[in-house]
């Protein structure tokens, strides 16, 4: 059928023709939002998914339902090398000469200004006072103690009172957190802390791969009373079923049950995969409605599509070891996959093969769903292993 019309959204982080069955997720994010606004208490979020299954799509949804909740809102990419700081300072330098802009002169806000140039210049994030630009003081003894958990919580304070001060409120929203160093964790929460405590209007929502760094001690209880953590995952039969025909539908195209069957048994209901699959599918359609010969068409394009882009990419920083590691895992079923197994495989002893684990573990290629076990944050990987190295 026509490429031009068609409705799905290949490529990360597009947002798909129908958001499915993320209801309960959003309506938490809702709630949320609504209450910290009116100076409630509320958990803020921190999703937890393989690649691919929709963080970015619902931190994108949540951003702008933020805005309409009456939010400033930033969003941020955890570089993987570089740490969040360098990314977080100047987009609140943004949000608050923003709020420096309206109306009449705010103390608050001057102040808030201040206090981030002393941070910035604590903290040293590459981000000198000089370098904000901000013609004005900054707020000696503020924020500027170079311990990170004290200073990241007199800023995140001193943001919050501004926005109060105009009437708003700040939403942090930051993905790819499971490159956040396990200091600027510790400090978020206790910035998140703070923010409790004196009931500001500020949240945070994050995304990442079920690798997030272990939090210890006494900022493990402090998050888990501050934050939420729910998982997204793959999508269930039925709603990877309105995914694919929902979109369809709305274009009054059909499509028959073992075509849907077809597809899901390929994606296992993953979102991105389904939309690859739905994408190909369409193109090769003829009419409606759509066969399962046409998604077994669409199954070899898109194969070779993944295993030249998605996956290669991923294969192509892996050095030989990490290689063989990840090969040895595609050998065991998942219920299978513990450390001992695979390393046994290898013909290695457990802890040997420490040094790897966590080079693949820093990469985000694999986590530990539990102590012991081991798996891919990527789904369909083993399969792509299997393919590219026929053996180990
Ligand atoms: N609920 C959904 N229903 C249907 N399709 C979805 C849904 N959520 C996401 N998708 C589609 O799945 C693909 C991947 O989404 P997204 O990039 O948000 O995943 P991600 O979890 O952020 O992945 P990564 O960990 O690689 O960044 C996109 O093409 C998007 O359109
Ligand atoms: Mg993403």
């Amino acid at each position: 059928m026509d490429p031009v019309t068609n409705p799905f959204s290949p490529g990360a982080g597009a947002p798909p023709p129908e958001l499915v069955g993320r209801q309960d997720t959003l309506e938490r994010a809702q709630v949320l939002l609504s209450r910290v606004i009116q100076g409630r208490a509320a958990k803020s979020i921190l999703m937890t998914g393989l690649r691919g299954v929709g963080k970015t799509v619902l931190l994108n949804e949540i951003k702008r339902r933020a805005a309409n909740s009456g939010y400033r809102v930033i969003l941020i990419e955890t570089p993987e090398q570089s740490g969040l700081l360098s990314h977080l300072t100047p987009q609140i330098r943004g949000l608050l000469l923003e709020l420096d802009r309206i109306a009449s002169a705010s103390a608050r806000v001057r102040r808030a200004l201040g206090v981030l140039k002393s941070f910035a210049s604590a903290v040293r994030v590459g981000y000198s006072g000089l370098e904000l630009g901000l013609d004005l003081d900054a707020e000696p003894g503020v924020a500027d103690s170079g311990d990170l958990e004290n200073d990241l919580a007199d800023l995140f304070v001193n943001v919050a009172e501004a926005a109060k001060d105009r009437r708003t409120g700040v939403a942090v929203l930051i993905d790819e957190l499971q490159y956040i160093s396990e200091l600027e964790l510790r400090s978020l929460t206790m910035a998140m802390h703070r923010l409790a405590q004196e009931q500001l209007p500020m949240v945070l929502v994050g995304a990442g791969l079920p690798t997030l760094p272990g939090l210890a001690g006494k900022a493990r209880s402090y998050a888990e009373r501050l934050f939420d953590f729910p998982s997204i995952g793959a999508l269930t039969r039925a709603e990877a079923d309105l995914a694919v025909e929902g979109p369809m539908k709305a274009a009054r195209v059909q499509i028959e049950k073992a075509a849907l069957s077809e597809i899901f048994r390929e994606t296992r209901g993953y979102p991105y995969f389904l939309q690859e699959w739905a994408y190909q599918t369409w193109n090769r359609a003829e009419r409606s409605p759509v066969t399962v010969a046409a998604v077994r068409a669409a199954t070899s394009i898109v194969t070779a599509r993944l295993d030249e882009g998605f996956f290669r990419v991923r294969f192509d920083r892996l050095t030989r070891a990490e290689r063989r590691y990840l090969r040895a895992m595609a050998d065991v079923s998942p219920e299978e996959r513990t450390t001992g197994r695979v390393a046994e495989i290898l013909g290695f002893k457990v802890t040997s093969m420490g040094p790897t684990r966590a080079n693949l573990i820093n990469k985000g290629m694999v986590y530990s769903p539990e102590h012991g076990r081991i798996d891919f944050t990527v789904p369909l990987f083993d399969e792509f292993m299997r393919r590219t190295m026929p053996s180990l």
